[in-house]
């Protein structure tokens, strides 16, 4: 980071899988015009290429050099590996399942970190993730930590797969997202927590605009507070 990236805002919104945080995030980036990192997808993309090209999930080396060397790029309202539109396929439940086995290996995360850390541009940025407010963006001018009970999250992503025409079954969902959580809380390297300083905003009885309004209230009285300089 430079002099000139460390004034851009940056509201880390942190929390684990299927919470709404993506569809949050997205939203308050849209009511302020900032940029939006979904540095998810970034793990995603590691282990669908790692999956692609036959790469073992926990073959750290090579794992970490496709993260540092990923062709992905985010643009009209697509996410691509090289020249293929990969955005339905890095959504499917084993792609998230290898993206957290590799996101849990250290030298693939600090290959995605200046990755994702060019993201902060002006006017702002709004960071999705597990560790946007603890390491990439510790900094951050707003922090939250958005979650929801493991049943109410497996019961958004079952009418999510329905919708698409899936097949899908609550309970092996909510036995998966409990046994991702466990993974992303209890790997070593920037586990899934909550920064010191973060907002917890719990979603399992709140809708998406009423998350959506907390998260820019959360953020407007932090600028007040560090233009008062306290
Ligand atoms: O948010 P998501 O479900 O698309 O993330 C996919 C996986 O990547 C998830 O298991 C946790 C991991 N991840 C991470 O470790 N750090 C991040 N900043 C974002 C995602």
């Amino acid at each position: 980071m430079n002099a000139t990236s460390a004034s851009i805002p940056v509201i880390a919104i942190d929390g684990p899988s299927a919470s709404g945080k993506g569809t949050v995030a997205e939203r308050v980036a849209a009511a302020l015009g900032f940029h939006f990192l979904d540095s998810g997808a970034l793990y995603r993309l590691t282990a669908l290429s790692a999956m692609n090209q036959g790469v073992a999930l926990d073959d750290e080396v090579r794992v970490a050099e496709m993260a540092a060397t990923l062709p992905a790029s985010f643009h009209d309202g697509a996410i691509w590996l090289a020249e293929e539109n990969v955005t339905d396929a890095i959504r499917a439940e084993a792609v998230g399942e290898g993206a957290s086995k590799v996101a849990a290996l250290p030298a693939v995360r600090a290959a995605l970190l200046d990755r994702q850390r060019a993201y902060r541009q002006a006017p702002g940025l709004v960071a999705d993730g597990r560790d946007m407010g603890t390491v990439v963006f510790a900094d951050a001018a707003a922090k939250v930590f958005l979650t929801a009970s493991a049943e109410a999250r497996a019961e958004r992503r079952y009418k999510q797969l329905i919708e698409k025409g899936n097949s899908a079954n609550l309970p092996a969902l909510v036995a998966d997202m409990q046994a991702r959580d466990a993974r992303d809380t209890a790997r070593a390297v920037a586990p899934l927590k909550p920064a010191a300083d973060a907002l917890l905003l719990d979603t399992t009885h709140m809708d998406v605009e009423s998350a959506v309004q907390a998260v820019l209230a959360h953020y407007a009285s932090c600028m007040t507070r560090s233009k008062q300089g306290n």
